[in-house]
């Protein structure tokens, strides 16, 4: 299968703020993405926890905490990094969110997918 890419508007990922959600269909049929824009750079993962499959967000795009420093998991609240995917706090704490490749290129934001 070629590489995929999914295109998203810049204007629409603001700081710390709600994320943007996609799907990934090459992952599987209920299977998303989200993009999250921190220290104003764009970091995205596959939508599913380290410690059990399920989506992390509570509210649909929400994912940081409330002081908006770490990305949090609504199911039992493990912290992640935002820039790494590295959870720091909870049951899956060592494990890694698995980040999709992104670039920011003018007022596009790009996932770039390469599962075959
Ligand atoms: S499913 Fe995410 S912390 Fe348990």
């Amino acid at each position: 299968m070629p590489n995929k890419t999914i295109q998203l508007n810049s204007a629409d990922l603001q700081e710390k703020s709600t994320g943007l959600r996609f799907d990934i269909p090459q992952l599987g049929e209920h299977a998303t993405g989200f993009a999250i824009r921190y220290q104003n750079q764009v970091y995205a993962y596959v939508n599913q926890c380290a410690h059990m499959p399920v989506e992390l967000d509570w509210n649909e795009g929400e994912f940081f905490t409330v002081d908006r420093d770490f990305l949090i998991c609504a199911t039992h609240g493990a912290h992640y990094e935002p820039n790494t995917g590295h959870c720091v706090y909870g049951p899956c704490k060592g494990k890694q969110l698995q980040a999709l490749a992104v670039t920011e290129e003018g007022e596009r934001i790009i996932i770039h997918l390469e599962k075959d």
